[in-house]
């Protein structure tokens, strides 16, 4: 009978029978489904694999960090940490239109890895985390005619302008099952059950204006407390997906005995199977109105915080 180990063991099998003694590079982005791509094809091949962090500016509060400490440090994973936020921020700056804004960045993405897969002398393979339900959406879930609801950020079209091969060992797996493996192959729990995070990013989430350094320090505050406030509550893991998103409107409020003139967040919180639908999520009242006063009383630049309750569909997931 069918176990994760079994799976796990015969998974790298297939990995060192596809890769030989050839090279192989993997895009990490901190999510699960790279993190568990990476590690497998780490156990299986060791270091003919060098894995790539590429860092657009756009990831939440200590996520690099993390990445880099867990891979470099812990792993021992060889790992290229891209710092690339100025050609990214430099490039959607003042664009506020959100298929540009996520065409430029997957664009972006794919220049930066290219140059850096050069940098270490190339590879012959491209690992993936791509998961069954990818496989699937690709092909086309609605039976209807389609219609492109957003552009999803990932690497394709990479493999074949640098003449590599694919590799994606979670190509039978549901989002569930790829956190077994993770378990399995010992990745920490902060890791393995990570709430899904977009390719682009925060600058999804600050929709409607123009993008800017100072923006995003907001947003990545608020977002840090709505977290922490969700963890400690013992939330985290009955939440699909939770974050803020940085409204562009301004409102008036005041504090002490002033008057202040201050953006407007929403919080969203999903409850979600695979992200295909979604309810939102019903929080117990009084801790909503707690996070909203610690978000309000800490970040700076916001002064009023709304609860978003949209489910999807209509709603997506994300605001853009
Ligand atoms: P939506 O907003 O379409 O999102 O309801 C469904 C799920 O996909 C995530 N998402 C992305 N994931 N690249 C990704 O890897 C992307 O460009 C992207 N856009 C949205 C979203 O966070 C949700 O979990």
């Amino acid at each position: 009978d069918w176990t994760m180990d079994a799976y796990k063991d015969d998974a790298i099998a297939k990995i060192r029978k596809q890769v030989g003694d050839g090279k192989v590079i993997c895009g990490l982005s901190g999510g699960v489904d790279s993190s568990v791509t990476a590690v497998l094809i780490h156990e299986a091949i060791g270091d003919q694999l060098t894995c790539v962090f590429v860092d657009h500016g756009f990831m939440r509060a200590g996520e690099a960090d993390q990445v880099v400490t867990l891979f470099r440090d812990h792993y021992n994973i060889p790992l290229v940490h891209v710092d690339a936020s100025a050609t990214f921020i430099g490039a959607i700056e003042g664009e506020t239109d959100p298929e540009i804004k996520r065409k430029t960045i997957g664009r972006l993405f794919i220049e930066v890895f290219e140059e850096e897969a050069k940098k270490i002398g190339g590879a012959d393979f491209l690992a993936q985390g791509t998961l069954y339900p990818d496989v699937i959406e690709s092909v086309s879930f609605t039976g209807g005619p389609s219609v492109t609801i957003k552009s999803h950020h990932n690497v394709g079209g990479l493999p074949e302008r640098m003449n590599m091969q694919l590799v994606e060992p979670l190509r039978e797996l549901f989002k569930d099952e790829v956190r077994d493996l993770g378990r399995e192959l010992g990745l920490p729990d902060s890791f393995v059950g990570r709430h899904p995070f977009p390719g682009p990013g925060l600058a999804i989430r600050i929709p409607g204006q123009p993008i800017t350094r100072e923006k995003l320090d907001i947003l990545r505050k608020a977002d840090a407390i709505y977290l922490e406030e969700i963890r400690n509550a013992g939330l985290y893991d009955a939440i699909w997906q939770a974050f803020a998103v940085l409204l562009p409107v301004r409102t008036v409020g005041v504090m002490g005995d002033g008057r202040t003139y201050d953006y407007a967040c929403a919080l969203r919180a999903v409850t979600s199977t695979d992200g295909m639908t979604a309810d939102y999520f019903s929080f117990p009242p009084d801790l909503l109105g707690r996070i909203a006063n610690r978000i309000i009383n800490e970040v700076n630049g916001i002064n009023r915080v709304t609860y978003d309750y949209t489910s999807k569909p209509p709603g997506t997931i994300e605001w853009e």
